[in-house]
């Protein structure tokens, strides 16, 4: 991994981040490399914001060797996400992975976040069911449940704690885990598994080998769960589709372990960087303790401002796309840049300014079209209890090290916090 470049924090006033500035003249003969950079955790790429103004549909070399279209404004975005021209399929020789190991391991593995319909849907309707909003609103005392008792461990604790594994990966990971009756004793082991397979300079032998020990644990859980149902997600599962002969073993695991890998991490992430925006902004986390019922909506501009998941919607042209006056050629990869689309002026004006008050608030934080994020009301969920519970339980909460010596995730699928030690 590379060492994180210093994060520049955000100022005491409006605005969560420096404008953006532009970048440097880019090389004509050789495309820009990608992922970009984050000069600041809590904004895109200040290059996006070039890329909107001049090259709206930009060629881009991807750290695997390969070239790809990213594609950075708001309309533009949406139009590509909801056009049924484009494929997730991860076996076309051009999609745009960010590492090798996801590329080969997503080829064999198929996990339903990469195929295409009719296979796509038929995981869908599986799982949507369980994630509608009245399904996962029923959740929340059992989340509160979950996130006072992390809070009494880490408090019991005397501080510093750092915060990622304490509190963020624990409440994110403790939740999915009892959203599908899956044990959650070792929440370390979850957090080693994305880490691995998250990682884009993991192999392919070190993400077949991480996503085999989630597998390992689900596949026992499988069994379990045929002799003795339960009322969780998982003894749905096995009652309504693998008894019937909807889904095989294999295809039950690699839909269960990408619910369990897309949701953890992502989540984890949005509560860590929340929390430390939070820390820095005093006088946002001030209007949100005076103000409780702001919390659904600070929730989304958190959610539209940090834009964690930005390159997660990986796709392969199927046909030529014209956008924006360029041609993507059919079996190009080309990705959607959610960070991007998400801080276009002409949608959001002063899009880099945190405004609990943002009317029309319609981000594609969580992805947009066939794909949209299944997770996305539990994700709220967590998020709104996460931070409610934190901000009025601890409220002398503050980083136990200067702000440059927070470790950020720069080479991970959603970018987040490696470390954040704290104190109160
Ligand atoms: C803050 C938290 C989250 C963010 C920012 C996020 C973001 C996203 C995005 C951008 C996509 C679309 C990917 C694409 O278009 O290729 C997605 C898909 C997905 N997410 Fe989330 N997610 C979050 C939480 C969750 C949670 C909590 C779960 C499950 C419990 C979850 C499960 C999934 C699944 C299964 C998909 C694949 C959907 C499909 O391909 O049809 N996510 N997520």
């Amino acid at each position: 991994m590379n060492p994180p470049a210093p994060p520049s924090p955000p100022t005491a006033a409006s605005e969560a981040a420096e404008p953006a500035r532009a970048a440097p003249e880019a090389d004509a003969a050789r495309p820009q490399g990608f992922p970009m950079r984050r000069g600041c955790p809590f904004s895109p790429p200040e290059e996006y914001a070039r890329l909107r103004t001049e090259e709206p549909v930009a060629r881009v070399t991807l750290p695997t060797g390969r070239e790809a279209w990213v594609v950075s404004r708001y309309e533009d975005v949406r139009e590509l996400l909801a056009d049924p021209r484009i494929s997730a399929d991860i076996r076309r020789p051009n999609f745009p992975a960010l590492g090798e190991g996801e590329q080969e391991v997503g080829a064999r593995l198929r996990p339903f976040i990469r195929t295409d319909a009719p296979e796509h849907t038929r995981y869908r309707r599986m799982l949507l069911p369980e994630f509608t909003v009245r399904r996962i609103r029923a959740m929340r005392p059992a989340v509160q449940a979950i996130v006072d008792g992390l809070l009494d461990s880490m408090l019991a604790s005397g501080g510093p704690v750092d915060f990622v594994p304490a509190y963020a990966n624990a409440v994110s990971t403790s939740v999915i885990c009892e959203l599908l009756g899956i044990p959650k004793e070792n929440l370390e082991f979850f957090r080693d598994v994305t880490r691995v397979s998250g990682s884009r300079s993991s192999t392919a032998e070190q993400v077949a080998e991480a996503l085999g020990g989630l597998f390992a644990l689900i596949s026992g859980r499988v069994e379990r769960r045929q002799e003795e149902p339960g009322d969780d997600l998982l003894s749905k599962l096995v009652a309504g589709h693998l008894r019937t002969g909807n889904v095989t073993v294999p295809e039950l695991l690699s839909t269960v372990g990408i619910t369990i890998n897309a949701g953890r991490e992502t989540s984890t992430n949005m509560i860590a960087l929340s929390t430390l925006l939070l820390l820095q902004r005093p006088d946002l986390a001030e209007e949100l303790r005076a103000d409780p019922s702001l919390m659904p909506a600070a929730v989304d501009e958190l959610l539209r401002v940090m834009s964690i998941a930005d390159s997660i919607p990986l796709r392969v042209a199927a046909r030529d796309i014209e956008i924006s006056g360029a041609v993507v050629p059919a079996d190009d990869g080309v990705i959607g840049l959610l960070a991007a689309a998400n801080h276009d002026p002409e949608q959001f004006p002063e899009p880099e300014r945190v405004d609990f008050h943002r009317p029309e608030n319609h981000h594609v934080a969580f992805g947009y079209g066939v794909h949209q994020c299944i997770g996305q009301h539990l994700a709220r969920l967590e998020l709104e209890v996460a931070l409610e519970t934190l901000l009025r339980r601890v409220p002398t909460l503050r980083l136990a090290v200067p702000y440059e010596e927070v470790e950020f995730k720069h080479d991970s699928a959603t970018f987040g916090i490696e470390r954040l030690p704290v104190t109160w």
